[in-house]
């Protein structure tokens, strides 16, 4: 069974909207769990198809595990490592963060190298590099990573590229390591912050989360906790962006306005009106609009995680655009599937030119990764006439209810469910 969205192009988002718990935040503090042998409350989960892999692997760990609407309760007294947990590990990347807290609290764990969204090489040297820092022994055999540690030992880690998985996985195993970690040249991102503020709840003392220099004092003795998950700015950003490229007027309810600063300076040099409430954002279009430069960048700088849906905006935006993806590699995989819609995008290696066009047309379109699958939805909202978008299932993976939040907006959107055909 593989689903697909007809879009009907052309109309104007306009309403209120409600933004989910971050999928990047909840992850590793899913993953970050398995630190305490007690009970653990989380709220604000997203139901994802990536959040149901990491529950599976981690009842799979032996952890006792529920979700009830956005709850997460686990309790991970004992942990038992199955052939079972890898059969999970290879859909997704993220499953790679099980790495650090298996290490800490178990001191061995056997995890395939992950898969994911096809956007780049994506290896995971930098994690190993600095679980090797911190005393684990690590060996790499047909596609699995074996690590061992009786007791891993802190340590001072210079990661060669902020990376967010790396400084998530690195900071829960030093969470549970004797002595200081000073992680130099950490990632900066708003679902660190996010992290160390759950770790600092069961016990951790972490100081410097949110700067890239992040400071971990280990220690053994970590309680249970209850942590509510932070907006999703991603998300968020996708509907400011869909927002303004239908020519309408959102406001995004349950967001922090200081974790899309990038976003908002972008949208507005765009052409779009934004005004800021406490957790709220009134985004609207006008009839100005400007081409732009955009570089991707680690946070604070400009998400690799919204390049794709700026992207779609930009194919009807007169004049030329520019974007620089500087943190993966293979980012622009989406813009031939533009290109059939009549957008004109000249791909070479890192950047992209876009050339405005007066309009979009309806095509046949299939979705190469998640950000991207979002990229085509927004594109198709300012087609004129029904696009039909396939392999949505990456979509499910990172945006919660899309079609009735989208449809609560105003949006033609419909999901087909084909049958395979000889059932
Ligand atoms: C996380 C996000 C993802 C986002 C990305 C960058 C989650 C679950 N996913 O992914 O949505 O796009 O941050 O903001 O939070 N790299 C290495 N070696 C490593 C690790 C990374 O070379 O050991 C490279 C990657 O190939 C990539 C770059 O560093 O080119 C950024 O990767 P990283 O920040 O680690 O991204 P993820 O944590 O995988």
């Amino acid at each position: 069974m593989e689903d697909k969205f007809l879009i009907q192009g052309g109309t104007s988002l306009t309403g209120d909207i409600q933004i989910s718990g971050s999928k990047n935040a909840s992850l590793p503090i899913l993953a970050a769990t398995l630190l305490t042998p007690d009970r653990c409350l989380i709220y604000g989960v997203p139901r994802l198809a990536d959040i149901r892999i990491m529950i599976q692997m981690l009842s799979g760990l032996g952890a006792q595990i529920s979700m009830q609407g956005h709850q997460v309760a686990v309790q991970a007294r004992e942990l038992q490592i199955t052939e079972e947990l890898n059969q999970h590990a290879r859909k997704m990347r993220a499953s790679f963060l099980l790495m650090g807290p298996l290490l800490a609290r178990h001191g061995k764990a056997c995890l395939a190298l992950p898969g994911g969204c096809a956007i780049g090489k994506r290896p995971v040297d930098l994690h190993l590099k600095g679980l090797a820092a911190l005393g684990a022994k690590i060996t790499i055999e047909k596609g699995y990573v074996r690590a061992t540690a009786r007791r891993l030992t802190g340590s001072d880690i210079y990661l060669e590229f902020p990376s967010v998985g790396a400084t998530e996985n690195l900071m829960m195993a030093a969470t549970g390591a004797r002595g200081t970690t000073t992680l130099l040249n950490a990632a900066a991102e708003p679902e660190i912050v996010d992290l160390a503020c759950f770790l600092k709840k069961l016990g951790a003392k972490i100081t410097g989360a949110g700067t890239r220099v992040v400071k971990i004092e280990g220690s053994r003795s970590l309680h249970g906790a209850a942590h509510t998950v932070i907006p999703d700015r991603i998300e968020a950003g996708t509907y400011m962006v869909a927002a303004v490229a239908t020519g309408g007027r959102v406001r995004l309810l349950k967001v922090i306005p200081a974790h899309l600063r990038s976003v908002i300076a972008k949208l507005r040099k765009t052409g779009a009106e934004i005004e800021k409430g406490r957790d709220e954002l009134l985004v609207a279009a006008t009839c100005k609009s400007t081409p732009l430069q955009i570089r991707t960048s680690p946070y604070p700088g400009f998400p690799t995680d919204l390049q794709p849906q700026f992207a779609a905006l930009l194919t009807t935006v007169t004049g030329t655009s520019r974007i620089v993806e500087t943190v993966f590699e293979e980012r622009f995989l989406y813009t031939e599937e533009l290109r059939r819609m009549g957008a004109s995008i000249e791909v070479s290696g890192p950047k992209a030119l876009i050339r405005g066009v007066e309009r979009l047309y309806p095509a046949q379109v299939k979705v190469p990764d998640l950000r991207a699958g979002a990229a085509l939805v927004i594109a198709a909202l300012k087609a004129w006439g029904e696009t039909e978008i396939n392999c949505v299932h990456h979509l499910d993976r990172g945006y919660e209810g899309i079609e009735e939040k989208l449809r609560g907006l105003g949006a033609r959107i419909r999901r087909v469910t084909e049958q395979a055909a000889n059932l």
